[in-house]
């Protein structure tokens, strides 16, 4: 399976449509706070035949957790846990990556989760905190029941940096019964296709090369279509401009485009410059 990786501000339901449509076999949603989604305070959007759909929740606290992951089902196939994101926003209350320092505490949440929900549990890690401790990781959330692993193949402390390190992904695979998605710089899907065969995983997520780009997926996807039909199915401008900027990343006029974009006050300006060939 060659997928579509969790993306905030970006992988929301329009997106990853477009990427379906380009190929993606299964897309995250952009991260969902489960205390937020537990106080009503924020809703999944999903659109037919959004599937399959992996529903990704961050927290820390397990009630709050457990309450999100059974709202969640009634809109995915999977309930993803996010235990890889380096946001102070979401570590400094023990979310999010800061889990990974944590694994025993970790693979409670996912047990919790996953023997609770109707559907399978699954967890985003990256490869450990300041360390690989990923081998010790996986084999705690293997234990937990859960159904896949996506492994981003830095840790926490390199954020973006270096490489992401896809034997590290390997070695895990090799340790646990679970799935295991590998994750980190893929470029496309013949990329991603070539790692899941070199590793033996049992697929990948491509994150920021499909920002703007779903064609990353294998069909080819005209860009300012490809916008104009995101456009059509969102209504919130900031999110507009920021899938504009993205999506008018490596066209011949990318940088008139841009700084039209900066300027646009609204949808109708960004649809301007989309349907305009210059
Ligand atoms: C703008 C942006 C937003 C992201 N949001 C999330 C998120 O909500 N949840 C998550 O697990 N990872 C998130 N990530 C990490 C990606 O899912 C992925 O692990 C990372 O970008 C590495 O893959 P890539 O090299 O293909 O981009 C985000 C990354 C970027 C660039």
């Amino acid at each position: 399976m060659i997928g579509l990786a969790p993306m905030a501000g970006y992988t929301d339901a329009a997106f990853r449509m477009l990427c379906r449509k380009a190929g993606a076999e299964i897309a995250y949603t952009e991260m969902v706070s489960a205390e937020a989604l537990v106080r009503g305070k924020t809703e999944i959007m999903v659109r037919r035949g959004d599937s399959p759909l992996a529903v990704q929740l961050f927290g820390s606290r397990e009630r709050a957790l457990i309450e999100a992951a059974g709202i969640a089902e009634k809109k995915a196939d999977f309930i993803d846990l996010n235990a890889g994101c380096p946001s102070p926003d979401l570590t400094d209350t023990g979310a999010g990556a800061a889990l990974l320092r944590k694994p025993k505490a970790l693979a409670e949440l996912a047990a919790a989760i996953s023997s609770t929900t109707k559907k399978p549990a699954s967890v985003k890690i990256r490869l450990g905190w300041n360390s690989n401790d990923c081998v010790k990781i996986c084999k705690l959330l293997d234990k937990a029941d859960v159904t896949r692993i996506a492994i981003h193949g830095r840790t926490m402390k390199q954020g973006f940096s270096g490489k992401a390190d896809w034997k590290a992904i390997g070695k895990a695979k090799e340790a646990v019964t679970c799935e295991i998605y590998g994750n980190g710089d893929l470029r496309d899907a013949e990329d991603a296709r070539e790692k899941v065969a070199t590793f033996r995983l049992d697929g990948a997520l491509i994150g920021r090369a499909a920002l703007g780009n779903p064609a990353v997926f294998g069909k080819k996807t005209d860009k300012r279509k490809a916008f104009l039909e995101w456009m059509r199915d969102s209504a919130d401008f900031s999110a507009a401009k920021r899938q504009a900027m993205a999506f008018s990343r490596g066209l011949p006029e990318a940088k008139k485009m841009r700084n039209g974009i900066a300027r646009a006050e609204n949808a109708s300006g960004l649809k301007a410059i989309f349907s305009d060939k210059g």
